[in-house]
């Protein structure tokens, strides 16, 4: 399913960034996730003094959904900067292997920049990914 409007979204995305418990780097980012049955969830990202703990926005938007029972999502919107919103900001490629446990490759990822929107998909980003099935 694609969405034909995503401001909805990416106002969700902006919106969680204002939470974003990023001491250490200053950079804030906000994701937000919507389900096949238009359900949205968002998250921050939210750092640790031991830095690998910290967690991106992304995956803690997507276990938010998971842990509601959600399992079907249509698109992601994130965003990210340390002051302003100003560059798209890409999933990293632990997200990418995250969304992609329960994402297919025609999951909607949706980067605004503050200005304009890019809209590319998992499998375009996230190619010949190991995923459930290579498990055998
Ligand atoms: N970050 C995210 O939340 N999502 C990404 O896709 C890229 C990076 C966060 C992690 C860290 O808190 C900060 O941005 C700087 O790397």
């Amino acid at each position: 399913m694609n969405l034909t409007n995503y401001d909805a979204l990416i106002k969700k995305a902006i919106d969680a960034r204002s939470t974003s418990y990023s001491p250490y780097s200053s950079f804030k980012v906000g994701a937000a996730i919507i389900t096949v049955d238009g359900e949205i969830f968002s998250g921050c990202n939210i750092e640790n003094a031991s830095f690998s703990e910290t967690v991106c926005a992304e995956r803690v938007a997507i276990y938010k959904a998971i842990s509601e029972g959600k399992r079907e999502f249509c698109a992601i919107a994130i965003v990210g900067g340390k002051d302003e919103i100003s560059d798209y900001t890409y999933p990293c490629g632990a997200c990418r292997q995250a969304l992609s446990e329960f994402c297919s490759d025609q999951l909607e990822i949706v980067l605004y920049n503050g200005k304009a929107m890019e809209i590319s998909t998992l499998g375009a980003l996230f190619p010949s990914s190991f995923k459930k099935d290579d498990i055998k």
